[in-house]
């Protein structure tokens, strides 16, 4: 499919036009002034969630100039060849249809992989022999679901604990395994590839220690969550859920992958979450680009990337249940849009992916918002807000959402007192999400509202969002210099690394 590119459309002069004459100095707190249907205009209500994003530093001209860039660009027709299933991950050559699984009405291949998963998801939730339920696995396989079990424990069964192990650091499985017994676990080995060291390391280690300690029945203990299904017979692993090539690793979650949260919130929990992500699926693919809120978002990332150059957004949950949100984001959004060529492996002339990070308020107050207030840098910020809280503790919940409310508004006004040290500047911009409870369809909408405006940023940037050989180099290099830690070869290694393979080195 050919493609124009953000930079070369007359859309992109136009924007760097607005944004020589009123961009750079706009000034949101102005904008309140002069329009007083501002809030309106720029807040919506979206499928399981409403947003505010009018304390950004946009109006309705900029986004009526983001919308033509949009058009210009075909972004309908490059979201549209997404859902056909177009090959659009070209390096690849692989479609990206991972809206596929959470359709209510899924090819049967899709189906019956996900009811035999969630049948096995009941069977385990129904057993009561198995108390533990490791998953095993990193990236894409680890995040997602860790991420949305943390954030639905309310929802979680009685009776079954949770455990992710990730890191190739043994620290992490051997504090994990100290807490368990073989006869009531079950290890999850998360791998869309089953070739990852991490995971097959760990999955290994897994493995001798249920032997170890007696265990024999690995068909029982196992379970393989892969497309590689040869690899997990060959490891020994009977009980595998499949998924297809199309689905990304960090788009995994709503695949077999998602098999651990199924057994934490049920086989009606995980399809309300497929439920809430198909209602955000279908406003992307539906709602006019002037209303659809990924789009919205998408664009505001460009202008503030491309325009006024901001290098990273924060992300700030006011839900402790939230916490892994925005590790999730990173994978999801660095690895998608982390990239420096077009489709056609042309060198980019501007920024694509910010730097994404953040941490649960109010913590983050009591942390680095003192730069999101005073710093040099501005860095917009995204609240997300639950109306409902799932705890009935006196007086919390009323304070946090007033702090999230507090912070967005000092970001906002900011203070004057002479410019020194107790001077706020204000006019820092910030999108506020509202949930009115965090249930597993909220959830599921939330996210694939992040996915789909990730779609929307790489596809104007002209870039894969859907490769990621950004993380090969490492993994082939590493394979080259652990056997020689042991035998201190430093033979074509820079000097930094030579050097410091001698004090790491395990030799004797
Ligand atoms: O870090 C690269 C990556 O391929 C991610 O994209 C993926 O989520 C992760 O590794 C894990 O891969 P796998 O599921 O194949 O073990």
């Amino acid at each position: 499919m050919s493609f124009l590119r953000c930079d070369r459309t007359s859309a992109w002069q136009r924007l760097q036009k607005h944004f020589d004459e009123t961009g750079r100095d706009f000034d949101a707190r102005h904008a309140f002034v002069v329009d007083p249907q501002r809030f309106d205009t720029l807040s919506q209500e979206a499928p399981h969630l409403f947003a505010d994003l009018s304390k950004n530093r946009i109006d309705a001209a900029t986004e009526s100039l983001l919308l033509g860039l949009a058009r210009e660009c075909d972004l309908e027709a490059r979201r549209d060849a997404m859902f056909a299933g177009d090959a659009i991950n070209t390096t690849e050559d692989r479609a990206v249809l991972h809206v596929r699984l959470r359709s209510p009405v899924a090819e049967l291949e899709v189906a019956s992989v996900r009811d035999a998963m969630l049948a096995y998801a009941e069977q385990i939730r129904g057993d009561t022999r198995i108390t533990d339920i490791v998953n095993i696995g990193i990236g894409g396989s680890d995040l997602g679901p860790q991420m949305a079990v943390l954030a639905l424990e309310e929802f979680r069964a009685i009776g079954k604990r949770l455990h992710f192990v990730s890191n190739v650091d043994g620290h992490e499985l051997a504090g994990v395994l100290a807490g368990l017994r073989p006869e009531n676990t079950l290890f999850l080995v998360s791998s869309k590839t089953f070739t990852t060291i991490e995971t097959m390391t760990n999955a290994q280690s897994a493995k001798a220690w249920f032997e170890a300690a007696g265990g024999r029945d690995i068909a029982r203990h196992f379970a393989a969550l892969t497309t590689n299904a040869e690899a997990a017979a060959e490891f020994g692993i009977t009980t595998t859920f499949g998924f297809w090539d199309w689905v990304g690793g960090r788009y995994s979650m709503w695949s077999a992958i998602g098999l651990s949260l199924a057994i934490a919130i049920g086989a009606k929990g995980f399809t309300e979450l497929l439920a809430g992500a198909h209602a955000m699926d279908e406003h992307f693919r539906s709602a006019p680009l002037a209303l659809n809120l990924p789009v919205r978002l998408g664009l505001l990332d460009i202008w503030y990337r491309n325009f006024h150059g901001f290098t990273s957004r924060c992300v700030a949950p006011y839900h402790q249940g939230l916490r892994r949100l925005p590790a999730y984001l990173q994978q999801l959004e660095m690895e998608s849009n982390g990239k420096r060529v077009d489709l056609d492996g042309d060198t980019l002339p501007f920024a694509t992916s910010p730097v994404v990070w953040g941490e649960p308020g109010t913590n983050g107050q009591h942390a680095f918002f003192q730069m999101l207030h005073q710093g040099s840098d501005v860095v917009p910020l995204e609240f997300i807000a639950v109306r409902d809280a799932a705890h009935e503790l006196n007086g919390h919940h009323p304070k946090l959402l007033a702090n999230a409310l507090a912070q967005a508004a000092a970001l906002l006004q900011g203070k004057s007192d002479d410019g020194g040290h107790r001077h706020f500047p204000g006019n820092r911009p910030s999108t506020f999400f509202v949930l009115e409870k965090l249930d597993p369809a909220a959830l599921g909408a939330l996210i694939a509202l992040y996915e789909h405006r990730v779609f929307v940023s790489g596809a104007l940037w002209g870039i894969n969002s859907f490769d990621q050989w950004g993380v090969e180099l490492g993994k082939v290099l590493a394979k080259d210099i652990e056997p020689r830690l042991s035998s201190g070869d430093t033979t074509g290694l820079d000097p930094s690394t030579a050097g410091l393979l001698s004090r790491l080195g395990q030799r004797g």
